[in-house]
C-alpha cells in the first residue's frame, strides 16, 4: 500500500538555530523524506540562519552529516543526496542582535510573495526578539508563517508575555505552535478512530468508560539536555503540552468538521473543564519523582543528579496524576496521566478502561471476568487492542480467557511511518492548523498547571526517588490503587 502525496505550493523555509539539535535531528531529515516521496516543489528552498561562522559549504556539509546520521541508507541515494543539499543556503545572522539581517531579508527579497515559513528552532528566550526583528526587517509579511516550538512560556504569566511579543509582529492565524505529539500518525488516528467508526463513540461516557489511562512513558535519561530540562521537568517539558494534548483528543466531543478552529474549540472546552488537581502537596492526586542511578536496556545507568552533574535538584523527571474533566460526559470518570524519563520501557498507550459486566452468568468455575478495555498504542508498534473475554476453546466446561483482537499498523499499512515533522512542516506550508495549538489552548492548559507548580516551589518535600528502569516511585502506584485500579503496565 502507498500513501498518497498532497502537492504543496513552492516555498521557503527558514530556519533559526540551524546548526542545532532540532534541526540536524528532525527538520533536515523530515524534509529529505518529503523530497523523496516527491513532495517538494521545484522551488522548494531551505535557508538555515545561525550565528556559527559557517560558510555555504560548511553548512552543507553540516546537513549532509546530519542526513547520514539520522536517514536510512537505502533512502538515501548520491541522487537523492544531491537534489536536496542543491536546496539549501546558509545566513549567518544574531537572533540577539541586528548582524546578518540585512543579508537575510536580501536573501529572501528575490522570492517575491512565495510562502515563507520562519521556524525557529531556538530556545523560547528567542522568540520574542526573532519575531520582533521579523517585523522590523519588513519580513512578516501576508504569506510569512512562524513556527515556535513548546515550551511556551514557564508559567502562566510568561506564555502570555510570549504570546503577546509574537502577535505584535504574526497574527494568530499565522502562528504555528507546534506539540509534535499531534503531528504523529497514530495520535491522529485516534481522530479516525473516534469519529470515522460508529462503533466507540456511543460507548465514550461515563456511562460506559470506567476511567482512561494515558502513559508516555520514556527509558532515556534526559541524556545531553540536562541543562534545559533542569529549568523545566516533566510537567511543563511533557505534561502541559503532550500529555494534555492527549487527553483533549480522547476526552473532546466531536467537532462540527475536521477545521482548525473547530477542533481547536473542541479541545479548549476540555482543557477549561479540568478540575483543579486540589492539594498539591499531598501525594493523592499528583505525584512527582526523580530517577537514581538503576539499570536501563540491560547496563547500569547513572542517576538524574549525576547526569546534572550539580548534588541537588527538586526537578521532577517523573509525574503521575489524576486529572478529572468536569462536564457531563466525563463526570466521576479519572483520567490517570503518567509520564517519566529512565522507566522500565519506551511506550506510550492510551487505555480507555470499560466499566465491568452488571451481573455474571458464570460459574465462579469460570474464572474472574475482567472488563473491556481499548488500548491505544502509539509508541513504539503503533496500533490498536481491543480486549475480549472469550471461551477457553476445549472440553473442560466454560473457562473463560481475555483475549485481544489486535490491530499492528505495521502489518495493515507496509509503508514507512513518516515522522510527525514532516507532516507538520508541510501542514505549515499549506496553511493548515489543525495540528497546532492556538493560543488560548496553551494559555488554558497553563492556567491549570500554575497551581501545581506553585504548590511544588513552596514544598520543602522534594521529588520521590524511584530506581532507572523501573515505573515510577511507589506513590504513583499507590496514587492509582487507591482507587482499586492499577496501572496497565507496558505490554497492554
Ligand atoms: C519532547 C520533550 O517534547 O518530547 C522530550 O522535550 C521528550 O523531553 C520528547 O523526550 C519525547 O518525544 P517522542 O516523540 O520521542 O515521544
Amino acid at each position: 500500500m502507498t500513501s498518497r502525496v498532497i502537492p504543496v505550493p513552492p516555498f521557503v523555509l527558514v530556519v533559526f538555530g540551524a546548526t542545532g539539535d532540532l534541526a540536524r535531528r528532525k527538520l533536515l531529515p523530515a524534509m529529505f523524506h518529503r523530497d523523496v516521496a516527491g513532495q517538494l516543489p521545484a522551488q522548494a528552498s531551505l535557508i538555515g540562519v545561525a550565528r556559527g561562522n559557517f560558510d555555504q559549504e560548511g553548512y552543507v556539509a553540516l546537513a549532509r552529516e546530519s542526513l547520514r546520521e539520522h536517514v536510512s541508507a537505502d533512502e538515501l541515494t548520491p541522487d537523492a543526496e544531491a537534489k536536496f543539499l542543491a536546496r539549501l543556503s546558509y545566513i549567518r545572522a544574531d537572533a540577539d542582535g541586528d548582524a546578518g539581517w540585512d543579508g537575510l531579508a536580501e536573501a529572501l527579497a528575490p522570492y517575491g510573495d512565495r510562502v515563507v515559513v520562519f521556524y525557529l528552532a531556538t530556545g523560547p528566550a528567542l522568540f520574542g526578539p526573532l519575531c520582533e526583528r521579523l517585523g522590523r526587517f519588513g519580513l512578516a509579511n501576508e504569506t510569512a508563517r512562524v513556527v515556535v516550538e513548546k515550551p511556551t512560556g514557564k508559567d502562566l504569566a510568561s506564555a502570555r508575555l510570549l504570546n503577546e511579543e509574537i502577535g505584535k509582529v504574526f497574527p494568530e492565524e499565522r502562528v504555528y505552535r507546534i506539540d509534535h505529539y499531534l503531528g504523529k500518525e497514530a495520535v491522529q488516528n485516534l481522530m479516525a478512530l473516534r469519529f470515522a467508526n460508529g462503533l466507540f463513540e456511543p460507548l465514550w461516557n461515563a456511562a460506559h468508560v470506567d476511567h482512561v489511562q494515558i502513559t508516555v512513558a520514556e527509558s532515556l535519561g534526559v541524556e545531553g539536555r540536562a541543562g534545559y530540562y533542569d529549568t523545566a521537568g516533566a510537567l511543563r517539558d511533557m505534561v502541559q503540552n503532550h500529555m494534555l494534548q492527549l487527553l483533549c483528543l480522547v476526552a473532546m466531543e466531536p467537532p462540527a468538521q475536521l477545521d482548525a478552529d473547530a477542533v481547536r474549540d473542541e479541545k479548549l472546552k476540555v482543557l477549561r473543564a479540568l478540575k483543579p488537581v486540589g492539594d498539591a502537596f499531598s501525594t493523592h492526586n499528583i505525584v512527582r519523582g526523580q530517577y537514581r542511578a538503576g539499570a536501563s536496556a540491560g547496563g547500569a545507568v547513572p542517576g538524574y543528579l549525576e547526569e546534572l552533574g550539580r548534588p541537588a535538584s527538586t526537578t521532577e523527571t517523573f509525574v503521575a496524576l489524576k486529572a478529572e474533566i468536569h462536564n457531563w460526559r466525563w463526570a466521576g470518570v479519572p483520567f490517570y496521566l503518567r509520564t517519566g524519563k529512565r522507566l522500565a520501557e519506551r511506550v506510550s498507550e492510551i487505555v480507555i478502561a470499560f466499566r465491568e459486566i452488571p451481573h455474571s452468568v458464570f460459574e465462579p468455575a469460570a474464572g474472574p471476568i475482567a472488563a473491556n478495555r481499548l488500548v491505544i498504542r502509539l509508541q513504539p508498534d503503533e496500533g490498536v487492542k481491543l480486549w475480549l473475554m472469550t471461551k477457553d476453546p476445549g472440553p473442560g466446561g466454560m473457562r473463560l480467557r481475555e483475549v485481544s483482537l489486535d490491530m499492528s499498523f505495521a502489518n495493515a499499512f507496509r509503508v514507512r511511518n513518516p515522522d510527525a515533522y514532516e507532516r507538520l512542516v508541510l501542514d505549515v506550508v499549506r496553511g493548515n492548523q489543525t495540528l497546532f495549538m492556538r493560543r488560548d489552548e496553551v494559555e488554558a492548559a497553563w492556567s491549570w498547571i500554575d497551581p501545581i507548580l506553585q504548590a511544588w516551589s513552596q514544598s520543602t518535600e522534594p521529588p520521590k526517588p524511584y530506581t532507572a528502569g523501573t515505573w515510577g516511585p511507589s506513590a504513583a502506584i499507590a496514587l492509582i490503587e487507591r482507587d482499586g485500579r492499577t496501572w496497565a503496565d507496558g505490554g497492554s
